[in-house]
């Protein structure tokens, strides 16, 4: 390897790096059918691109190694030179384009299709709201946020809409983003190969938090699925210590009843996520902070602070309401 290839590498790498390819948003590791094609599309257009592009630098260069010369490298008269300029110069270029567009075509539409009734064994129902996501699970009475667990190899019907204004649904390692619309209902399929976590992110302007916007599908083995969708369905958990007693007592007593729901209590706010079994996420405030003791007790004190312009308020609590908060709160698995 040269030197200069040596050092083109880490600059390449940096191209990268800055342009955002990698991670685990990537389009192109794909980890379900959907995008499997998708990706293909995309390996294939840019090959052809660059086949095409390296054709027209080395012709250029041709062109300049021999800028004292009249006559065709091969032989030939102007007659060849005029059935080589359109040859190479449209019909060539004609041809491979069309074939592109044609193929990009039955992709696109094959991609975009909404899954086929029937085709599909489970239903996610997912809510964009400003600015988490709302995950219900039909015949389930599972509601929860931000985090989508699906059985590994089902295929899983996503049907999104939104509550407020428009967001958009893109897990990008398992399919298309679709749009969800207020008034609309849009339909993607998601299907994994494997277990594992895939990120997303909403991918439409939605207001000030709009990059606070993260969805988790977290894929796993059917029967893990089962249990976490059975334990999802549960009502909020009935507090066991005096601390857990008093922590659901501040929780009812105070706003957080009015904008979230605890499912089995008096608590049936629709503002905030269902936080029935908060303990039992990975994240708060729509992948924005880890969910553990520190974060979420920073997060009840300054909500504003990780997240601003979002609709929870402080709380004004006393100390020993707010460690009790925090207790009941954890709790809830
Ligand atoms: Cu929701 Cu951007």
């Amino acid at each position: 390897m040269t030197r200069l290839t040596l050092r083109a590498f880490p600059l390449a790498a940096l191209t990268l790096a800055l342009a955002g390819c990698g991670g685990n948003q990537n389009t192109l590791a794909p980890k379900g059918k959907p995008e499997h094609a998708i990706s293909h599309l995309w390996w294939w257009t840019m090959t052809g691109a660059w086949i095409g592009f390296a054709v027209v630098c080395g012709l250029l260069f041709l062109g300049w190694l021999r800028r004292n010369r009249t006559e065709l490298p091969f032989g030939g008269d102007d007659k060849v030179g005029t059935v080589l300029v359109i040859g190479l110069g449209v019909a060539v270029p004609l041809v491979v384009l069309s074939l592109l567009f044609i193929w990009s075509d039955i992709v696109v539409l094959r991609s975009t299709a909404a899954p086929a009734h029937g085709s599909t064994r489970l239903t996610v129902r997912v809510i964009g709201h400003q600015w988490w996501w709302e995950v219900r699970y039909d015949g389930s009475k599972a509601v929860t946020a931000n985090e989508i667990h699906i059985p590994t190899g089902v295929p899983v019907q996503v049907i999104g809409t939104t509550n407020d204004v428009i967001h958009s649904f893109w897990i990008p390692q398992l399919n298309r983003k679709i749009d969800l619309i207020p008034g609309r209902s849009n339909r993607l399929l998601l299907e994994a190969d494997s277990d594992g976590t895939y990120e997303g992110h909403c991918s439409e302007f939605c207001g000030l938090q709009h990059a606070h916007m993260t969805a988790t599908v977290i894929a796993e083995p059917p029967a893990a699925f089962r249990a976490w969708l059975e334990n999802m369905a549960k009502p909020a958990r009935t507090p066991a210590g005096a601390d857990d007693k008093r922590g659901r007592e501040v929780f009812l007593a105070q706003p957080c009843a009015a904008c979230h729901r605890l499912r089995g209590s008096a608590a049936n706010g629709d503002v905030g996520p269902d936080l029935t079994h908060l303990g039992t996420r990975r994240t708060l405030a729509a992948g924005t902070i880890p969910n553990d003791t520190e974060h979420l007790a920073g997060w009840i004190a300054d909500p504003q602070h990780a997240k601003p312009g979002n609709k929870m308020p402080a709380v004004q609590l006393t100390g020993a309401e707010f460690s009790d908060l925090l207790a009941y709160l954890e709790s809830l698995k």
